[in-house]
């Protein structure tokens, strides 16, 4: 049977671009939809543009135009762009469309007729940019904690919902349903801000001092406070309560976001939910969404992405340069979903160049190379009494396979992109693995071993069909060209990931050049030199070689004839060892005893005075060695602790 999934991003607002932000959320809507319908989902995402506010009338007033006429070009871009990024919107909605006016002026008339919203007053420190009054405690050295910029004092009669009723209902309902707000952080989080007192929320602004919103239908010398305007968004576009694609898809709801509109979608919108699931006699968890994905934000080589620093990458610049499979595959890797994570293009090409280029590419071509030259090109039929064995001559992939896709499947219920990705490319090293442990081309050569031959070949090929279907949803270009190299045609379903469904005497074609190589130069603009602060530069994995372990000295002495040098015997925790570091000049063995500090513990031994020295003690100095410091922990670590 199949299920529903109905996913939604936020609405972008249209006084800005589409950047690469915007562009990473759009990214996870659309591989985690394509995921869903590849398990034999009915599954869509929503996006669109958010388009009324104080903030676009400022921004088409700055560029001489109407707000309208900024709202039809800037939501074109943004549609423009997940066009260009091939990411299939099932549906795009605009605030300013009929469809959404009429949901949310009849949702405003059934909340007032219920008495949900009420006339009062309000004053308060209003951000302009943010389009929301902020309060006290809020507030950063009286200005706006994500703007930076002065608030304003405004103060006048507004409408106001009835919020604040809803308090004790939604902390029941946050702690009785752990998964609705993920992951835990942003939980605690909305847990920690619902400590405080929730006031009711300012829904309208006098038209006397913006115009550019949906009218209330019950005075509309007033419009809609935008959040409430913009929410509704996510049931507009389904017709809204009581319309066949409500019933249908509401009961599944799942939005994602970032983090820096965690409290309007965990706090207002479940309670504006649950007002509306009252006034239509329900119970008031009736209209809940089913979860709100929540993820961290991407920073520019480490800095915050503004364009006052001019960083700010336009949503498709990187797959423009780069290929959209490579720009998904980075982002939905590189980004532990829920955490901050860095964008630099020399990391997107490392992940290019290694991943994509390497480990996958290499292995693509490899095995279809190996197939065409091997077996003409069949794939041939698995033996019946092929002797798979984890430690004979032919390893079965099979276990290291389900293992992926069991991974894959548990991941992908919880947004764990980076999980889903890490566990493919295990597997991807296995058959890597496999290939250089097995040589194909050997085998072909020895008399009688047509049927290992045949087993592992047939065992390549199916790692490639498999791999064609379960990495569709993230890289999906890549994914169809491994398909058609196995004359795999039609939609891939999940169901057919299953390993061993491969029926011998399949075509195989080579397939080459999925992922070229980025050589460096290739990445630099035309005539620059190569910046001082690449060269040299090691990768991660590099870095990773180096093990750094905290180490308790234990004791110490003087070594003998030497002014510079101290022997030391420290303690990792499982062992000790004697380390002779060139610190005498600077410390008294008796200084360092039982101080914990960093050693490098996977250092090729190495005399000195005589003397075996295990490993090496971090220190830092100044270059003529003048002052020197060695390296301790800032809170206490067990001795062996990984420093990473
Ligand atoms: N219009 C509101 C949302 C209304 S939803 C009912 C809005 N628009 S926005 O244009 O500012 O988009 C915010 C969203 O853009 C974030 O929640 C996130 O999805 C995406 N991002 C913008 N900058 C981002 C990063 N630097 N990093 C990650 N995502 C970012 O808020």
């Amino acid at each position: 049977m199949s299920r529903v999934f109905y996913l939604t991003t936020p609405i972008y607002y249209v006084n800005d671009a589409p950047h690469l932000g915007h562009a990473y959320t759009t990214i996870v809507a659309d591989a985690m939809t394509r995921y869903r319908r590849l398990a034999g989902d009915e599954a869509f995402f929503l996006t669109g543009t958010d388009e009324h506010g104080d903030k676009i009338a400022q921004a088409a007033a700055r560029a001489g135009i109407s707000p309208q006429a900024l709202a039809d070009r800037n939501s074109a871009a943004f549609r423009a762009a997940w066009d260009a990024l091939g990411l299939g919107y099932g549906d795009y909605i605009r605030t300013t469309e009929p469809r959404h006016e009429r949901v949310v002026q009849a949702i405003l008339q059934q909340l007032w007729d219920a008495g949900e919203i009420y006339l009062g007053k309000y004053g308060g420190h209003y951000c302009f940019g943010c389009e929301r009054f902020y309060t006290e405690k809020e507030i950063v050295d009286g200005k706006c904690p994500d703007h930076l910029t002065p608030l304003t004092w405004i103060e006048e009669e507004n409408y106001f919902f009835k919020m604040s009723r809803y308090q004790a209902w939604l902390i029941d309902t946050v702690q009785r349903q752990p998964d609705l707000i993920r992951p835990e952080r942003y939980r605690n989080e909305v847990l920690g801000f619902l400590r405080d007192p929730l006031q009711d929320l300012s829904i309208s602004r006098p038209r006397t001092r913006l115009e550019w919103g949906i009218p209330l239908p019950f005075d509309d010398k007033y419009v809609t406070y935008v959040w409430f305007d913009a929410l509704i968004n996510y049931v507009s576009a389904l017709g809204g309560p009581g319309e066949p694609r409500f019933e249908k898809f509401w009961p599944v709801a799942q939005h994602v976001t970032a983090k820096d509109i965690l409290k309007p979608h965990a706090i207002y919108w479940p309670c504006m939910l649950a007002a509306l699931a009252k006034v239509h006699g329900k119970p008031p968890e009736a209209y809940l969404y089913r979860h709100l994905n929540v993820h961290g934000y991407w920073t520019i080589e480490g800095q915050k992405m503004s364009k006052s620093l001019g960083n700010v990458f336009a949503a498709v610049a990187p797959a423009e340069k780069y290929g959209t499979d490579a720009y998904r595959y980075f982002v939905l890797r590189e980004m532990v979903f829920g955490l901050d994570a860095d964008f630099s293009e020399a990391g997107l090409v490392g992940r290019l160049n290694a991943d994509l280029a390497n480990d996958l590419g290499n292995l693509v071509s490899r095995a279809t190379t190996l197939i065409v030259n091997l077996a003409g090109g069949n794939v041939p039929a698995l033996p019946a009494e092929a002797k798979f064995h984890p430690f004979g001559l032919i390893p079965d992939l099979r276990p290291e396979y389900e293992r992926a896709l069991a991974e894959v499947k548990r991941a992908m219920t919880e947004f764990g992109f980076h999980r889903a990705l890490g566990a493919m490319w295990e597997f991807i090293g296995a058959v890597n693995r496999f290939v250089d442990q097995t040589q194909p081309w050997l085998i072909a050569k020895q008399i009688g071993r047509r049927q290992d031959l045949d087993a592992v070949l047939y065992s390549l090929a199916e790692s490639l069909r498999v791999l064609g279907i379960l990495l569709s949803p993230y890289i999906p270009a890549a994914a169809a060209r491994i398909r058609e190299g196995l004359s795999q045609s039609g939609e891939p379903t999940l169901a057919d990931a299953e390993w061993g469904r491969l029926t011998s005497g399949t075509r195989v074609q080579k397939v080459s050049g999925l992922f070229p190589r980025v050589e460096d130069h290739e990445r630099r603009p035309a005539g620059t030199a190569k910046p001082d602060t690449t060269a040299g530069l090691i990768s991660i994995d590099d870095f990773g070689k180096i093990q750094l372990r905290v180490a308790e000295v234990v004791a110490a002495e003087a070594v003998p004839k030497s002014k510079k040098l101290l022997k030391l015997t420290v303690s990792l925790g499982s062992e000790q060892r004697t380390i002779v570091a060139g610190i005498a000049q600077h410390y008294a063995p008796a200084d360092l005893v039982g101080k914990k500090v960093v050693v490098v513990a996977n250092l090729e031994a190495a005399k000195l005075m005589g003397i075996p020295s295990q490993g090496m003690v971090l220190a830092g100095s100044t270059e003529d060695d003048g002052a020197l410091a060695v390296l301790t922990l800032d809170r206490d670590l067990p001795p062996g602790a990984r420093v990473r």
